[in-house]
């Protein structure tokens, strides 16, 4: 069985102390649920902050982006040794990295490697721009960005990845896939590729997100769905009421 997630991603939000403040709140709120895991991601300043006050809690601490270098001249950049006891999971390759910060599918990939081999979980994102999917080229685009990111990957650690769906057309837009729409690509598309590429078994493991414009109304319908292991919620997670309500509606429906 796949254990569901709820992986807040709070982008370039939250000062410190708005951060610690938030995670503090979710932290009381989703004390005792279980069933479900629990992520936040905050920016890198907000990490140790945010990392002390969830020890010992149900919540989790992942990172927004990582370096594949462990450390040299990359005026910026963070690495694996930084984050090391501070998170347990890093997201790589959202679009709005790819996008603005010319991440490429070799990059994520190169990225992806460095965080299994730290003993971090990576949450890989894909998906198609607005135009793409307009075309009809979602399938393809989609499947060859999780064959690049997992490429060079044995089927044992391809189980332990996290994928993240997100049509870049639904992120932040207040416009998400349909429920039947995100369930099609996470499972015929993703889960099959995996499937095709490193057989039944890890594709029957490998937990897959859908994110873009998730909230406590949908969530519901989402998580419903027999190929969705979850969300990555932008805006949603920066609220307490609505982050919590996520994860408890997510927690029912795993009875
Ligand atoms: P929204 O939930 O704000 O649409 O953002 C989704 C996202 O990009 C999460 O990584």
């Amino acid at each position: 069985m796949r254990k569901p997630m709820m992986a807040g991603n709070w982008k370039m939000n939250k000062t410190i102390n708005e951060a610690v403040e938030l995670a503090r709140a979710i932290r009381q709120e989703v004390d005792g649920v279980a069933r479900v895991d629990c992520v936040v991601c905050p920016p890198f300043v907000d990490i140790p902050m945010v990392s002390a006050e969830l020890k010992g809690s149900n919540v989790a601490v992942g990172a927004q982006n990582m370096h594949w270098e462990a450390s040299g001249a990359f005026t910026g950049e963070i690495s694996a040794p930084m984050l090391k006891n501070l998170v347990e999971y890093v997201i790589l390759g959202h679009s709005e990295r790819r996008q603005y910060f010319a991440e490429t599918d070799e990059t994520v990939n190169k990225k992806a490697h460095a965080a299994v081999a730290a003993g971090f979980t990576p949450i890989i994102c894909v998906g198609e721009s607005l135009e793409q999917n307009e075309r009809g080229e979602t399938s393809a685009f989609v499947s060859g960005q999780v064959r690049a990111a997992l490429a060079g990957f044995t089927a044992e650690q391809v189980k332990a990845v996290i994928i993240a769906y997100e049509p870049i057309w639904a992120i932040g837009t207040g416009r998400a896939a349909t429920a039947e729409q995100a369930n099609d690509i996470c499972g015929d598309v993703v889960r099959k590729t995996v499937a095709d590429h490193f057989g039944q078994e890890a594709a029957d493991a490998i937990r897959i997100l859908y994110g873009g414009s998730t909230n406590d109304k949908n969530i519901r319908e989402i998580m419903e769905q027999p190929d969705i292991d979850g969300a990555l919620i932008g805006g949603a997670a920066l609220k307490v009421e609505s982050y919590v309500a996520m994860v408890r509606t997510t927690s029912e429906l795993n009875q």
